[in-house]
C-alpha cells in the first residue's frame, strides 16, 4: 500500500485517537476547549496575545515600544522592537534565583555509556560565562559571526549560550557538511571566530573533525582564531597564533567567571541558520532575540508540556534548527532539564536510545520519522526489553510520519496510550507551527493536527486564494508570528522572492497540503526543488553543482526517489564529457566527490548514467518525468504530457537505464 492510500484508508475508518485523561488536569492546554479559546483569543487580538506570552515567559530588561510592527512589501518585520534582553541571561542567569540553581539543565550522555556529565544551571551559567570571556579576549564584539562546526557535546551548547551573551552571532554548521560546506558558509557570514573540536564520536569510529576545519580556513581570511574542543583525543595540528585549545583557553587565569551579559534589543540578529533552497547557493536564515527564544519557550511549553521534573529529550543535533530551538533555547528558557545525547539510534545496538529513556527516566521524546522506520525494521522485541513507562509525551518532526511508523510508535514506544505529535514546521519558521497539543488534540496517524494559537496556516491555490478541504495547494501562514525569519543574510532580494512575493500578504512555506473536512492538516511534502532525506533537507541545485563541478560531468539532473526508511533518498542523473567512459569506478568517484563538496548527507545513492536527458525545445530539464522514471514507472502514460520535449525517444533509453541499474 502507497503513502497516500494507506492514509486516505485510515480516514475512512475514521482511526482517531482521543487525548489521555491522565495528566489532563496539570496540562498547560487541558482540552480542545481551551485550545480553541486560545486560537480565538490569538485570532482576534494577536498583539495582546503574543504580548502576553512574551511577558509571562521572556524576563526583558526594558519593555518593547511595539508589539508588531511589519511589512510583507519590503520586507520588514518586528516583535518587540525597543524591548530589551539577553538570550542566555533568560535560559540562565534567572534560573539562578528562581529556585532551579541546582537542577540539571543538560545531562550529556556521551556515545561511550559510561561517559555522562550532567550541568546544572550554576554550573552552566559558570562555563558560559568563562567562555563569553574567552571569546571577548579573542576580539569577538557584539554582532560578529562565530562560526560553530562541533559534534553534539556540551561545549556547542556552551559555545552558543556565550555568543548570545555577548550578543555575537552564532552560526552552526553541522558536523557532517565538508570542508567546503563550511567554508561557503563562513564566507558567506565573515565569522570572526571559529569553534570546533579535533573529531566526532560516531558508530564507534572516530571521525576527525579538525582537519575539515583547517581546509575549510584556507579560503576564509575573515578568521582570526579558533577554539578547538579536545573530545577524542586524536592528533591534530595545530596553527600557531591561530588555534587554541578549548581547555587551555578556559583555564586561563585571567579568565573570569563572570561576565555581565550584553543588552540586546529584540531585533538585534541571534543566529544565521543555513538551509537549502531552491537554488545551489543555502541560505542564511536570520533569528533574533525577542520573538524567536518566545516563540522557543512558547512552543515547547504547550506542545511538549514540559514540567519542571521532566526528562526532556529532543533527538536531533543542534546542527540543525530542531536542536537550536528545542535541545538548547525553549527548553533551558523554561528552565527545564534538557537531555543531550552524542550517539546515533542504532549503536551499539537498535535498542540505544530505549535504553537511554529507561536509564534517566526521560518524560519527553522528540524525534524523527526516519529514526522511527528505521527502529521499526529492527522489530519491537528491542523497545519490549525496557521499561519505558516514564514517557509522557512523543514527537515527530522533518519529514511526514507515515500512519505505518505513526502507529508502530504509538503501540510499542507509547504502550498504546501515549499522545504522538507530528510537528510541522521549518528552519525558517523558528519553532513548531502546526501540532496536536498532547491533551486537547485528537490524533489522526499521518496527520500534523491544527496550527498552534497565533498561527494562521491556510491551503491556497497557485493564485493565493483559499482552497477548500480535501483539495490539494500551497501551505502558507498569513500572518506572521514572533519566531520567523527575518532575512536571509546579506540577500534581502532573497528574503524578499522567497517567502513574500508570490502569494501577497502570506509567507509562503514552500510545502504542499491540504485539510480535511476537520481542519486537520495532512502535508504533503516539498513543491519546490528540495529533498528531504531523513529529515534533512537538500536542494537538488546544490547537488547537481557539486556533481557538474567534477572534470568528467556534462550535465547532471538530480530528483528524490521515495525510500522505505529515509523517506526520500538521492537520484541523480548524469551525462559525461565527450570520450569519458561510463564505469562503477567513476559511479563511485562521483559520489565521493559529493561528499566531499557537501558532506556524506548529499551523496546520491544512485548514479544512472544517462547520454540525454528529457529537455523541452526551451532547454529546460522536465524533472517530473525524470522523478516518475526514478520511481519505477515504466509506462508512457504515467509522464503525462511530454509534448514540449525536445526529444521524447530520451524516455525510453532512460527507463532502460534506471531497470539496468536498480
Ligand atoms: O517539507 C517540510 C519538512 O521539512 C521542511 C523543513 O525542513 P527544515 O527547514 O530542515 O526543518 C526541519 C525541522 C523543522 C518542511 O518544509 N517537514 C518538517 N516537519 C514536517 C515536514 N513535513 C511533513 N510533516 C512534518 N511534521
Amino acid at each position: 500500500m502507497n503513502k497516500q492510500s494507506s492514509i486516505e484508508s485510515l480516514q475512512q475508518e475514521g482511526q482517531s485517537f482521543q487525548p489521555p485523561q491522565e495528566g489532563r488536569g496539570q496540562a498547560y492546554i487541558k482540552s480542545m476547549e481551551e485550545y480553541e479559546r486560545a486560537y480565538a483569543r490569538a485570532a482576534e487580538d494577536p498583539e495582546g496575545f503574543w504580548a502576553d506570552r512574551a511577558k509571562e515567559l521572556i524576563t526583558w530588561d526594558a519593555p518593547w515600544d511595539k508589539v508588531l510592527q511589519y511589512d510583507y512589501n519590503k520586507p520588514e518585520i518586528n516583535w518587540f522592537k525597543g524591548g530589551k534582553l539577553n538570550v542566555a541571561a533568560n535560559c540562565l542567569d534567572r534560573h539562578l534565583t528562581d529556585g532551579r540553581r541546582n537542577k540539571a539543565a543538560i545531562i550529556w550522555q556521551g556515545e561511550p555509556e559510561d561517559e555522562v556529565k550532567v550541568y546544572t544551571y550554576q554550573m552552566l551559567h559558570t562555563e558560559v560565562c568563562r567562555f563569553a570571556n574567552v571569546l571577548k579576549s579573542m576580539g569577538v564584539k557584539k554582532g560578529d559571526r562565530v562560526a560553530v562546526y562541533m559534534p553534539m557535546i556540551p561545549e556547542l551548547a556552551v559555545a552558543l549560550l556565550a555568543c548570545a551573551r555577548i550578543g555575537a552571532t552564532h552560526s552552526v554548521v553541522f558536523a557532517g557538511f565538508s570542508a567546503h560546506s563550511l567554508q561557503n558558509r563562513i564566507q558567506d557570514c565573515q565569522a570572526k571566530v571559529l569553534v570546533t573540536a579535533d573529531a566526532v564520536i560516531r558508530a564507534g569510529r572516530t571521525i576527525p573533525l579538525k582537519p575539515n576545519a583547517d581546509e575549510a580556513l584556507k579560503g576564509c581570511p575573515s578568521v582570526e582564531q579558533v577554539a578547538v574542543v579536545r573530545r577524542a583525543g586524536n592528533d591534530v595540528t595545530m596553527v600557531e597564533g591561530r588555534d587554541h585549545w578549548w581547555h587551555e583557553l578556559m583555564a586561563g587565569e585571567s579568565i573570569s567567571d563572570k561576565c555581565a551579559y550584553e543588552v540586546m534589543d529584540s531585533e538585534d540578529p541571534l543566529f544565521i541558520l543555513y538551509t537549502s533552497g531552491s537554488t545551489g547557493k543555502p541560505k542564511g536564515v536570520v533569528h533574533t532575540q525577542g520573538g524567536y527564544l518566545t516563540y522557543a519557550a512558547h512552543s515547547t511549553q504547550w506542545v511538549f508540556d514540559v514540567k519542571d521534573d521532566d526528562v526532556y529529550w529532543c533527538t536531533a543535533d543542534i546542527g540543525w534548527i530542531t536542536g537550536h530551538s528545542y535541545i538548547l533555547y525553549g527548553p533551558l528558557a523554561l528552565g527545564a532539564t534538557s537531555f543531550m545525547f552524542e550517539g546515533v539510534p542504532s549503536y551499539p545496538g537498535p535498542d540505544r536510545f530505549w535504553k537511554l529513556v529507561q536509564k534517566f527516566k526521560v518524560n519527553i521524546f522528540y524525534t524523527a520519522p526516519t529514526v522511527i522506520r528505521a527502529l521499526m525494521r529492527e522489530g519491537e522485541e528491542w523497545p519490549a526489553k525496557y521499561d519505558l513507562s516514564s514517557l509522557r509525551v512523543l514527537g515527530s518532526v522533518g519529514e511526514p510520519i507515515n500512519p505505518e511508523a505513526w502507529l508502530w510508535y504509538h503501540k510499542h514506544i507509547g504502550g498504546g496510550r501515549l499522545p504522538v505529535l507530528d510537528t510541522w514546521w521549518q528552519t525558517e519558521t523558528g519553532g513548531i507551527m502546526i501540532s496536536a497539543l498532547p491533551y486537547a488534540t485528537p490524533l489522526k496517524p499521518g496527520s500534523a493536527t491544527r496550527g498552534l494559537p497565533g498561527v494562521h496556516a491556510a491551503i491556497v491555490d497557485s493564485e493565493g486564494k483559499d482552497v477548500g478541504p480535501n483539495q490539494g495547494g500551497h501551505l502558507v501562514i498569513k500572518k506572521p508570528w514572533p519566531g520567523m525569519l527575518r532575512g536571509v543574510f546579506g540577500d534581502p532580494e532573497r528574503f524578499k522572492k522567497n517567502y513574500f512575493e508570490r502569494f501577497k500578504g502570506m509567507y509562503e512555506s514552500g510545502d504542499g497540503a491540504r485539510t480535511d473536512d476537520d481542519g486537520y492538516f495532512w502535508i504533503m511534502g516539498r513543491l519546490d526543488d528540495v529533498l528531504n532525506v531523513s529529515g534533512h533537507r537538500l536542494g537538488t541545485a546544490e547537488i547537481e553543482s557539486a556533481l557538474v563541478s567534477h572534470p568528467a560531468v556534462a550535465e547532471a539532473a538530480v530528483v528524490g526517489m521515495p525510500h522505505a526508511v529515509k523517506g526520500e533518498t538521492i537520484y541523480a542523473y548524469v551525462s559525461l564529457r565527450t570520450g569519458i567512459d561510463p564505469s562503477d569506478e567513476l559511479r563511485k568517484e562521483l559520489k565521493g566527490h559529493v561528499r566531499k563538496e557537501i558532506g556524506p548527507i548529499a551523496a546520491p545513492e544512485f548514479i544512472q548514467f544517462a547520454d540525454g536527458l528529457p529537455k523541452t525545445r526551451s532547454g529546460k530539464i522536465m524533472r517530473r518525468v525524470l522523478r516518475k522514471i526514478a520511481a519505477g514507472s515504466t509506462s508512457m502514460e504515467d509522464f503525462g504530457d511530454t509534448s514540449t520535449l525536445a526529444d521524447p525517444t530520451v524516455i525510453s533509453d532512460l527507463i532502460e537505464g534506471k531497470l539496468a541499474l536498480v
